[in-house]
């Protein structure tokens, strides 16, 4: 049988499946090279995981949903880079499970945010985004200031997060209760604000 471009058109099996295949070839040739690629699957250098606080704050960030109004995703496009900085690279999300790079930007992106303002300003902004912000319609979060952390499950996720490659140590594990009981749900949320996008920071 000769396969000509009718007889494809108009047998639809045959064009369902050599359509999958194409798209299958295509797929595999693209995307599986980049779990293999020394670029997108190691750390930049110097970089280091998050602190014990760090990982809590993330985890807070998560609970809130504040992805759902931030990305954390610099694309490569003039009005971005010069906006937010440096566009993000993969290797700055390699120990991200689950990344947070977000679609959605009814805030602006928090890619790089770490150290532009002081933690000051994160408390009052967390506390009432009006206060410092007067159009902002960003929710209040004034709740995350009196709810403390007690660090009992930090070594868990720790260890859990080193199943999946991120370096963590003994040490680290080991004092992560110390580094989190006590500290209030806010500490540890701009603690994560505070670490992000260092790594490329003002390079341009
Ligand atoms: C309903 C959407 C919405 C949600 C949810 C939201 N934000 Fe925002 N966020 C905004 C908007 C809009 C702005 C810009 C105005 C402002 O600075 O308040 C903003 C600004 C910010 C800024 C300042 C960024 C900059 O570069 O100036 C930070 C930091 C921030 N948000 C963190 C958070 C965190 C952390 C959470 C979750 C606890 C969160 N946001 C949840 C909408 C949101």
């Amino acid at each position: 049988m000769r396969f000509t471009h009718e007889k494809i058109e108009t047998q639809l099996p045959w064009l369902v499946i050599l359509v999958i295949l194409v798209i299958s070839v295509g797929g595999l040739v693209e995307i599986v090279p980049l779990f293999f690629q020394e670029s997108t699957t190691s750390p930049l250098p110097g970089m280091k995981p998050y602190t014990a606080l760090q990982l809590e704050g993330r985890d807070i960030y998560i609970r809130e949903g504040c992805v759902g109004c931030h990305s954390q995703m610099i694309r490569p496009f003039r009005a971005e880079t010069e906006r937010y900085g440096h566009y993000s690279v993969a290797a700055e999300s390699v120990w991200d499970h689950p990344f947070l790079w977000g679609s959605k930007r009814t805030g602006p992106d928090l890619a790089r945010v770490g150290e532009r303002y002081s933690d000051d300003w994160h408390k009052a902004h967390l506390n009432n985004p009006r206060d410092v912000v007067p159009e902002s319609n960003m929710p209040g979060y004034p709740f995350l200031s009196e709810a403390t952390l007690d660090g009992v499950i930090t070594p868990s996720k720790m260890r859990a997060l080193r199943q999946v490659g991120v370096p963590y140590n003994e040490e680290d594990i080991a004092g992560a209760t110390a580094a989190v009981a006590g500290k209030t749900e806010q500490e540890a949320l701009i603690a994560y604000l505070q670490g992000l996008g260092l790594g490329l920071k003002g390079v341009n």
